[in-house]
């Protein structure tokens, strides 16, 4: 339980932890190579660190001192059959990239995981895992934890394959499978998701092609490690800043080293489309990644509406535009988001049933989008996080643009954010 008091501006600089998706992929990657890489800035959030238990389980050597790992890789064909369960904890990424990885290995593997992974949906890994030749059994039909990996009766063979979702972790398992698989993969997105798997295997030496929406991947027969990876900060934990930076009045504040790749942005693209001031400066590059400052300035908001390409490259930032929107003046409404209802929660019916308790009537929700009215009185509330991260992290600073919010479980936000609260009441 914790309780977030109103605060009245935000000024000067802010730090914010290493990206939760890079994180997980140079782990992955560099346990892939054959020789030692030095992962800076790595974020020691627990979903991270269960890639990290996954992969050590699976014979790798993974030293973390602060914010700095070291993994020496063994290899693309080096990994070995793990003694115990695998556990991804509560994370999506480290479950379904390793579903992918360990597909095509000459083992076997279980997984499991936290109470709110059992929930969700996992057939839309298993099923174009399924299709290169791997060998997977879950439960309820395939489609839950735990599940068991066997190895594959024959070498896996390549696919087109045309996902129905835009996943960026279903599209970097079969990406992963691919690169031990006997023939090339396409694979078509209806929409770009996020591309740093792409990014990361390129600068590990691998054949990635993409243009458009397709990408093609050929095997490979060794990966070549850099001896650094740069992790940047994760633009969705600075997604609460944006927002909270724009809407308390007299704000401004330099968010530093934000990751700021296309396929992440869009929270600047529609923070800036109701009517926020955020300037991108002293943009850099390292391993294919972009990076810059974000300078953000309060400003009045107004409603939008958008929906479609954009989602996947703000999916995990709309719970934090939701609390924008609430301060915004008319509606907006946000389409295609019913990949929401299938995260760590059920993400569209939290918003509605804990947002509308600090200000009433302001959210309501369909199967596939939301809509918020902005502008009405706020409230002080006590409100629940469904042990959903990013729950806790966009009521928390809905509160404290408000009357203040008291949350049930403050704990969650070590998933991708630990010095989260630090920051918050400092
Ligand atoms: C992620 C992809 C997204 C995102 C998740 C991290 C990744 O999930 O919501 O937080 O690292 O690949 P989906 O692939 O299910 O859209």
């Amino acid at each position: 339980m914790k309780k977030i008091l109103p605060i009245k501006n935000l000024r000067e600089e802010i730090f914010i932890p290493g990206d939760k998706s890079i994180s997980h992929r140079a782990i992955m990657l560099a346990s892939l190579g054959n020789s030692t890489v030095e992962i800076e800035n790595f974020l020691s959030g627990a979903d991270c660190l269960s890639t990290v238990a996954c992969m050590k389980n699976l014979g790798v050597d993974i030293k973390i001192a602060g914010e700095k790992v070291f993994v020496t890789g063994k290899g693309l064909f080096g990994l070995r059959e793990p003694e115990n369960i695998l556990d991804a904890g509560n994370s999506g990424t480290t479950l379904r990239l390793l579903l992918g990885l360990t597909s095509p290995q000459n083992f076997l593997v279980t997984f499991t995981g936290d109470d709110s992974l059992k929930k969700r949906p996992m057939a839309r890994v298993i099923k174009p895992l399924a299709e290169m030749g791997a060998s997977i059994f879950g439960r309820n039909d395939n489609k839950n934890l735990p599940i068991t990996v066997l190895k594959p009766q024959k070498k896996l063979r390549g696919i087109t394959y045309k996902m129905p979702v835009a996943s960026a972790q279903v599209k970097s398992a079969i990406i992963l499978a691919a690169l031990y698989a006997e023939t090339p993969t396409t694979i078509i997105e209806p929409y770009p998701s996020r591309n740093h798997t792409e990014k990361m295997l390129k600068s590990f030496g691998a054949n990635i092609q993409t243009a458009g929406n397709e990408i093609k991947i050929f095997p490979a027969e060794s990966l070549i490690a850099p001896a650094k990876i740069i992790v940047p900060g994760d633009i969705s934990s600075a997604a609460y800043w944006l927002v909270l930076a724009t809407i308390l009045k007299n704000s401004r504040v330099k968010i530093k080293n934000v990751g700021i790749n296309e396929t992440r942005t869009g929270i600047i693209d529609i923070l800036k489309k109701m009517g926020a001031q955020i300037e991108i400066l002293n943009a850099q590059e390292s391993g294919g990644e972009l990076f810059a400052d974000l300078l953000v300035t309060s400003s009045n908001l107004r409603g939008v509406e958008f929906g479609g390409e954009i989602i996947p490259r703000l999916i995990d930032e709309i719970p934090a535009l939701a609390v924008a929107a609430a301060f915004a003046e008319g509606d907006t409404i946000i389409n295609d988001v019913g990949e929401l209802r299938v995260k760590e929660t059920d993400r569209l019916a939290a918003i509605v049933a804990e947002f509308n308790k600090i200000s009433p009537k302001s959210f309501e929700a369909t199967e596939n989008s939301l809509t918020i009215h902005g502008g009405n009185k706020k409230f002080f509330a006590e409100c629940k996080t469904f042990a959903d991260h990013r729950m806790a992290m966009a009521l928390s600073i809905f509160g404290a643009a408000a009357e203040g919010v008291q949350i049930d479980d403050a704990d969650c936000v070590k998933i991708s954010y630990p010095n989260f609260f630090t920051t918050l009441l400092n």
